[in-house]
């Protein structure tokens, strides 16, 4: 019954996901970006044709965020600046960001504050790679910023059921993970990472996005997931933002042993531990705050 369930739901999600939730611009960009044959030009041309989506880009490219000295006046610039990798992960953090901007609310679940957690996220898992990986710190951004797209999809085309979940979340004092897991069968994961494949992400993406909560079930875990596991903890922990419901942090044994300097030091220790830095960053990631305007 349940796995039925399942089925009907992914099969739904994946019915409204195929339509043009992401700009067609973004679409193919992912697309051209995977093509290792692809030049600096024909990817800056693309991202040209959306010019909201362009002032955005240099909006970040030329704020603290990124830190770099000198104007960067074009596309191109930015590409050859930042890179290929960055400036997908940015446009899709971007497009993501003004697609979402509004939509449906709840008493229990509020849109500003959701990115507030997201952005965060996106923040507190690039300063995570950076500490032990800074080849993933793009990644690890946009992955933060896409944790939870599945709520996103959940409020705006299931509402009556996500509302009942936010609502058992509440009265039964659960996750929402759990009270999603009543009301729905699936979580926002699963639906995340749904979408996430849908969009052609790339497969470390779509991971980090569908196991972000149980890192341990999949079968070769790798650093990305545990990035975003940590990063959720560690915004959470800092109580920035929220996402639909208003439980402590909560980390995998294995993922917190990982990342312990010590086998003593407890889960809490640990997430002051991983903050260091984290308040000069996110002052840094202000500018996507207004990024879903326009
Ligand atoms: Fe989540
Ligand atoms: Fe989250």
């Amino acid at each position: 019954m349940d796995q039925e369930r399942r089925q009907r739901l992914r099969q739904v999600t994946e019915k409204i996901i195929g339509l043009p939730i992401l700009p067609t611009v973004v679409a193919q960009l992912i697309a051209l970006i995977d093509d290792p044959k692809s030049s600096a030009r024909p990817v800056a041309q693309l991202i040209s044709t959306d010019q909201a989506l362009t002032a955005k880009i240099l909006k970040v490219a030329n704020s603290a965020f990124y830190g770099f000295p000198r104007e960067i006046a074009t596309v191109q610039l930015a590409i050859v600046v930042l890179g290929f990798e960055q400036v997908k992960n940015l446009s899709l953090s971007v497009a993501v960001l003004r697609r979402f901007s509004s939509g449906n609310e709840h008493r229990l679940f509020d849109r500003q504050r959701f990115w507030d957690h997201a952005i965060a996220c996106g923040v507190a898992g690039r300063l995570l790679a950076r500490k032990v990986h800074p080849r993933f710190e793009g990644e690890a951004f946009v992955a933060g910023v896409l944790h939870d797209i599945g709520k996103l999809i959940l409020i705006e085309y299931f509402f009556d059921e996500f509302s009942e979940a936010l609502e058992l979340a509440e009265t039964e004092e659960l996750t929402i993970v759990e009270a999603e897991e009543q009301v729905l069968g699936v979580t926002h994961s699963d639906i995340g990472g749904w979408l996430a494949e849908k969009w052609n992400l790339p497969p470390s993406l779509v991971s980090a996005i569908a196991y972000h909560h149980r890192p341990e079930e999949m079968e070769e875990p790798d650093e990305l997931v545990h990035f975003i596991h940590l990063a959720n903890a560690l915004v959470r922990q800092h109580q920035i933002g929220t996402s639909g419901d208003s439980h402590p942090p909560t980390l995998v044994p294995d993922v917190a042993a990982r990342f312990k300097p010590n086998p003593e030091m407890t889960n809490e220790k640990l997430l002051d531990h991983l903050s260091e830095g984290l308040e000069a960053e996110l002052e840094k990631a202000q500018i996507f705050k207004d990024l879903g305007d326009s």
